[in-house]
Formats: structure tokens, C-alpha cells, sequence
């Protein structure tokens, strides 16, 4: 499957809630296609789960970055919020299933998007200057060739 559709059909899905709260979406997308072996429903739904969370993480409005790099082999899809960022004393633990700091929180989000990305021969990565937002990143083989 395509990567950068994906990414598109994504800020299309998060236009009108970004607009409400209000969140500055950007997206940023390579010139060329990105190709990889995984399920677009599952991982449509991964990126969704750490949207939401990035939403949820700005109540009082920011910015949303979603970007796609290709690096060499690898895909590279992130979420960037501007929200207060993940303390490190968590910062695995967000991963497991049914760990939320959210009040009506089920703790899956995490939990689901990474098992989508590891089942494709990924990884998913979080990365967090405390105060300064979140990043969170799935990293994905690239189909060799033309595909
Ligand atoms: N963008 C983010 N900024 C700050 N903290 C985050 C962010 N994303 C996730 N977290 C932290 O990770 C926890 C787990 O996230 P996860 O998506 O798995 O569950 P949840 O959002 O709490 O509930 P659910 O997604 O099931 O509705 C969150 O409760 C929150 O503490
Ligand atoms: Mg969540």
C-alpha cells in the first residue's frame, strides 16, 4: 500500500476537530510514493488512535504535524503535538494495554497502534521534551523497487 494516501485521507478525517478546538494541522509528504507491505485499514487506525491522542493532549489548541519522511529503507510516519508532552517516568508504560491517565480512558490506543506497526515489521517510538509536545513515530520497511 500507498503511504502518502494515507496521510491524506488522515487530514482529511481530522480537519473539521482540528478546527473546533482550534489546532493548526500541517502535513508534510515527500515528492514521491512510499510503499510498504501492511493492512491500510490497521494502520489507518493506528494513526488515528495517536491523532486523538494528540487532540486530546490540546484541549486548549496548538499544532498538529503529520508528517511521512522516507529515510533510506525505512517510512517514517509521526504525530506532533504542541500538548504538555509524556513525563519520562511513563514513557513506556503508555505503550501497555489498559494504561491511560485519562479519566475516561481505556489505555488501548497505544497499546493497539504499536502491535499494528510491529506486525508490519515495524516499530513505534515516542519521543517528548516535557512541556514541549510529543512525537510520536512508526517506523516502516519500504517496499523495494517500484512496487
Ligand atoms: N500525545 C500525547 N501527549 C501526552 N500524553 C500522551 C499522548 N499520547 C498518549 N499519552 C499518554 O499515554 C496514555 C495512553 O494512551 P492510549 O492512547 O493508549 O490510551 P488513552 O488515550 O488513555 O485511552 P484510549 O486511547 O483507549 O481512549 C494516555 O493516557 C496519556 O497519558
Ligand atoms: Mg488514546
Amino acid at each position: 500500500m500507498e503511504l502518502r494516501e494515507v496521510v491524506v485521507d488522515l487530514e482529511q478525517l481530522l480537519g473539521p476537530q482540528c478546527r473546533r478546538r482550534p489546532v493548526k494541522l500541517t502535513t508534510q509528504l515527500p515528492e514521491s510514493e512510499v510503499r510498504v507491505q501492511a493492512t491500510r485499514d490497521a494502520l489507518k487506525q493506528a494513526l488515528i488512535n495517536l491523532s486523538v491522542n494528540a487532540l486530546e493532549a490540546m484541549p486548549e489548541g496548538g499544532n498538529l504535524e503529520l508528517r511521512l519522511d522516507r529515510i533510506d529503507s525505512r517510512a517514517v510516519l509521526s504525530v506532533t503535538d504542541t500538548g504538555p508532552g509524556v513525563p519520562l517516568d511513563i514513557r513506556e508504560k503508555i505503550f501497555s494495554m489498559h494504561f491511560t491517565t485519562k479519566g475516561s480512558g481505556t489505555g488501548i490506543g497505544l497499546y493497539v497502534a504499536r502491535n499494528v506497526a510491529e506486525s508490519s515489521g515495524g516499530n513505534l517510538r515516542v519521543d517528548s521534551e516535557p512541556g514541549q509536545g510529543a512525537r510520536f513515530e512508526i517506523e516502516l520497511p519500504v517496499l523495494s523497487g517500484r512496487g
